[in-house]
């Protein structure tokens, strides 16, 4: 039983256990740099946080009426990843300006009731393009989702990676030093704002 037990409970404990964090890749592509973004994170974020990546391409096409007989097992397992993670890492690609219809889609099944696990968690969001403003637009997006899921997101520092093609090598390894740095800040900030949001300094 744990020590902590008597003690009043607005008396913040230093808890170091590592952060389960959940990365989630709003694109479907093999070669998508919005993973190799998640797989940098993984090397570059201290022992404070582990990330595991859960892939989407077993989530089909919301339909309500799926829904109301039983989600799909993809649904569930997603479902259940998310609620047993402290906190969520999204790294995923701008469409058009918005979300990406992948993304979106994942969301909008882990929104539904009962219990939906979005709501309180914890969010850092990052995202890569081979364009100029390196999911700017598509990030502002997201952050409308989390108003009604009631996700907590991290908003400063930004993690926008622009003209990702000139950033990783052949096999998806993140070469470029400034991105690697900014990545890291962004991941210590990150690590902060989700511990100060669970009460786990
Ligand atoms: C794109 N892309 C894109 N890029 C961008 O910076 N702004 C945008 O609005 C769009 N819109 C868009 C729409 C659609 C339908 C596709 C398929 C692509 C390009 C996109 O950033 C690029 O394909 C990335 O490489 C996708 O991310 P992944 O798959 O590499 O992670």
């Amino acid at each position: 039983m744990s020590s902590h037990r008597n003690l009043p409970y607005h008396v913040p404990m230093s808890d170091k256990t590592p952060l389960s964090v959940l990365g989630i890749c709003g694109s479907l592509r093999s070669q998508s740099y919005n993973r190799a973004l998640l797989r940098a994170a993984q090397t570059l974020s201290s022992p404070d946080m582990h990330i595991t990546l859960h892939e989407l391409h077993e989530i089909p096409l919301y339909n309500d009426d799926v829904y109301a007989q039983g989600a799909p097992d993809g649904v569930v397992r997603f479902r259940q990843a998310i609620a047993a993670a402290d906190a969520l890492l999204i790294s995923a690609p701008e469409y058009n300006y918005s979300i990406s219809g992948v993304l979106k889609n994942a969301l909008d099944w882990a929104s539904r009731s009962p219990n939906p696990p979005l709501d309180g968690k914890p969010l850092g969001l990052m995202g890569c393009s081979p364009g100029p403003h390196g999911t700017a637009r598509g990030q502002m997006a997201t952050r409308q989702v989390c108003i009604f899921t009631n996700m907590v997101p991290l908003n400063k520092p930004e993690l926008l990676v622009p003209k990702a093609h000139e950033k990783f090598d052949k096999e998806g390894n993140l070469t470029d030093e400034d991105t690697r740095q900014r990545l890291g800040a962004f991941l210590a900030a990150f690590s902060q704002h989700a511990r100060r949001w669970l009460g786990r300094p």
